[in-house]
């Protein structure tokens, strides 16, 4: 019994004190909460709330670099100081990137997310984001800190004019087949907007020997309305 206490407490203390040591020792999170620069870039706001956070995703994984440096009260350390603890944390020698090249994005994230990269890679827009030829990054759909799942075809519209049938591929794999499917259902739909304008006149359904009935009764009706203004007519006189 009094082993379990022990046991509990010794535990609640490793927890707590783990929780703590993260928070203070993330030097990455505790330098740029507070430089300038987050009030125009955002950065670790928009990564608190993001579920890379949530799954202890932290700068470092993506950025590499030293999050270990002591860092206690940034506000008070000289320029020298600062600048000092930077560079030991933000070390090319330790792996830091800042804004990653294309190759450098696709390493980044494929530690994690080996698969989305793979097809991302081998795809027509991968290929173009490769090249520097236009394609977008992955961070041009997701965002980098905030991570989000794109709206389709909302987010393809600042790169595509014509969006059409966009909700029905895979946006991460486009490849020669996704084009073929893609003119396949560009066509059919076209269609469809065609029938759908102009109705035809008589419900397909109805055969000729109804349209032959429904003509019919449209040249009584007639009838029946001449004939009333005739009436209406010769009482007038
Ligand atoms: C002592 C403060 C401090 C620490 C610690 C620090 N940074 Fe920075 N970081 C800055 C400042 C200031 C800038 C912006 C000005 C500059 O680039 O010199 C910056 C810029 C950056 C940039 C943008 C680089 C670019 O090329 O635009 C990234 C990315 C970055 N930091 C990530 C990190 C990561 C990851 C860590 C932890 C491993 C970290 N920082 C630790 C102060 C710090
Ligand atoms: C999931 C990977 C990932 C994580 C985690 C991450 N970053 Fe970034 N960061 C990027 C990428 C990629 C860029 C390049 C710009 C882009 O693609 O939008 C970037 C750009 C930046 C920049 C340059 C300014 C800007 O907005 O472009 C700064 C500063 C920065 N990151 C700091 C940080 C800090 C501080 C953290 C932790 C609080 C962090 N990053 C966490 C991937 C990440
Ligand atoms: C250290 C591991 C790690 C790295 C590096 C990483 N991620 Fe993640 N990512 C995760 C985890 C864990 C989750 C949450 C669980 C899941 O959905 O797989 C996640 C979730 C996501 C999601 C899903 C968001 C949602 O709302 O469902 C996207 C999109 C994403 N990451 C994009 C990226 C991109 C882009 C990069 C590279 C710039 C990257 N990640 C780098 C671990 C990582
Ligand atoms: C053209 C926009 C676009 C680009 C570029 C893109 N993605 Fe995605 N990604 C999406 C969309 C849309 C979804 C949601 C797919 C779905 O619902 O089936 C998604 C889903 C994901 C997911 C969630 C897991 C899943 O498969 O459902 C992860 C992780 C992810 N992407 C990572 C990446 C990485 C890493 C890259 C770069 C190598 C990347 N994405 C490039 C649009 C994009
Ligand atoms: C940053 C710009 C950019 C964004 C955002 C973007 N694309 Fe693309 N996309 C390209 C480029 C560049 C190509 C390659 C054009 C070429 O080589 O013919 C391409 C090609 C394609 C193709 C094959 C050719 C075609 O035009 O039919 C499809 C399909 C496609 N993108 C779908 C999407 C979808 C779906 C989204 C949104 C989830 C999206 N794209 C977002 C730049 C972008």
């Amino acid at each position: 019994m009094t082993r379990t206490v022990k046991y509990l407490a010794v535990l609640l203390i490793v927890v707590l004190y783990s929780n703590t040591g993260y928070a203070k020792t993330n030097a990455c999170l505790a330098c740029h909460k507070v430089i300038p620069e987050e009030q125009k870039q955002n950065v670790t706001d928009c990564w608190l709330r993001s579920i890379h956070r949530q799954n202890g995703v932290t700068c470092d994984a993506c950025h590499g670099g030293n999050p270990d440096v002591q860092v206690s009260s940034i506000k008070s350390l000289s320029n020298r100081q600062f600048d000092a603890l930077k560079a030991l944390s933000m070390s090319r020698s330790r792996g830091f990137i800042g804004i990653p090249s294309p190759a450098q994005m696709f390493d980044m994230c494929s530690q994690c997310h080996g698969d989305s990269v793979n097809s991302y890679k081998n795809s027509i827009m991968g290929g173009a984001y490769l090249d520097n030829k236009g394609g977008p990054s992955c961070t041009d759909c997701h965002s980098a800190h905030y991570v989000i799942i794109p709206d389709v075809p909302k987010s393809c519209e600042k790169c595509h004019k014509d969006t059409t049938g966009f909700d029905q591929i895979d946006p991460m794999n486009v490849n020669d087949a996704t084009v073929t499917e893609l003119s396949r259902l560009r066509i059919k739909l076209a269609e469809e907007k065609i029938k759908g304008k102009e109705p035809p006149l008589f419900p397909e359904e109805l055969g000729s020997f109804q349209i032959g009935f429904v003509a019919f009764g449209a040249i009584i009706l007639l009838f029946i309305i001449a004939f009333i203004i005739y009436i209406l007519i010769e009482k007038r006189r």
